[in-house]
């Protein structure tokens, strides 16, 4: 009998999703950059650094299908020109989906940007970036995406920045609705285009190049058990998640204050009109 609950009780917990709190030698692995990705502090802190022959990068061991996904990032401090450090998501294949962090490496005292964008069925281009409030390269700020059946939404600290909608049925336009995904993490070098459009190149003298990652929380529901997962109460939270009124002006606000570049708006890409999402997107 006890047994039996038991297991009841995993199998119930295993379809409201996994809550991965932030270790990462369970959570993920350090797929490239021989030695330059190191887990330290029992699995609370990985650093990936960048030098002249490498870069580095991991990536989740669980893959999802809708989640929500957090990581604590601080960037290469002081002058990172040409370097980029990602946290994202991706599914695999030539028609794969993926939702972006990207930030962009400024000379020293210049500013970094946070590049976003989100890739459906293999069609990417929906850039939008902002600067940050803060210099996140002082301390750590936390980066999430959410990713439902109604919408993708990116936050920093807390507060949204950018919601893609589904706008599969209304308007045609793909969204990421089947193909499992594992998040990533990455520090490499751009220099062609990463910073003030390639003119500024890294400066290998400052090599190594690091970036600190800490609180990874993914919970999500893991590819085999998404229609169990996407029924279950546990899952609420993110699942069925909308932008309220009060977040939606906070989205509102953060894209006044801090988005300089979005690809909505951008009449020289679009000359007969954006695309149709935009339209309804925020
Ligand atoms: C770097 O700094 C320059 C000058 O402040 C700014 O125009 C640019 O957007 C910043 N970011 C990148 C990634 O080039």
């Amino acid at each position: 009998m006890t047994k039996m609950l038991g297991l009841l009780v995993a199998v119930v917990l295993h379809a409201g999703g996994a809550i991965a709190a932030g270790n990462f030698y369970q959570d993920v692995d350090i797929t490239w950059g021989d030695g330059r990705g190191k887990v330290l502090e029992n699995g609370q802190l990985l650093t990936l650094s960048l030098d002249r022959s490498s870069g580095s990068g991991f990536q989740s061991k669980a893959q999802y299908l809708y989640g929500r996904f957090d990581m604590q990032l601080k960037l290469v401090p002081g002058d990172s020109a040409g370097t980029v450090a990602t946290f994202y998501l991706s599914s695999q294949g030539s028609a794969h989906d993926e939702i972006d962090f990207e930030f962009l490496g400024n000379a020293s005292g210049e500013p970094y940007t946070v590049h976003t964008n989100v890739y459906s069925r293999g069609a990417g281009g929906r850039e939008q970036q902002f600067r940050m409030p803060f210099d996140p390269t002082r301390a750590f700020h936390t980066y999430s995406v959410v990713w439902n059946p109604a919408h993708i939404v990116f936050y920093v600290d807390g507060a949204p920045i950018r919601e893609f909608r589904n706008q599969q049925a209304a308007l045609g336009v793909p969204f990421p609705t089947s193909q499992p995904m594992r998040v990533y993490a990455s520090v490499w070098d751009a220099e062609e285009w990463a910073t003030q459009g390639g003119r500024v190149k890294t400066d290998w003298s400052k090599a190594p190049f690091v970036a600190q990652y800490r609180g990874y929380a993914a919970a999500g529901c893991t590819a085999a058990d998404a229609a169990a997962c996407a029924r279950s109460n546990a899952a609420a939270a993110w699942m069925f998640q909308e932008l309220d009124a009060a977040a939606q002006e906070q989205l509102r606000r953060a894209q006044a204050r801090y988005m300089i570049y979005n690809y909505c708006t951008d009449k020289y890409r679009f000359p007969q009109g954006p695309p149709p999402e935009c339209a309804a997107d925020k």
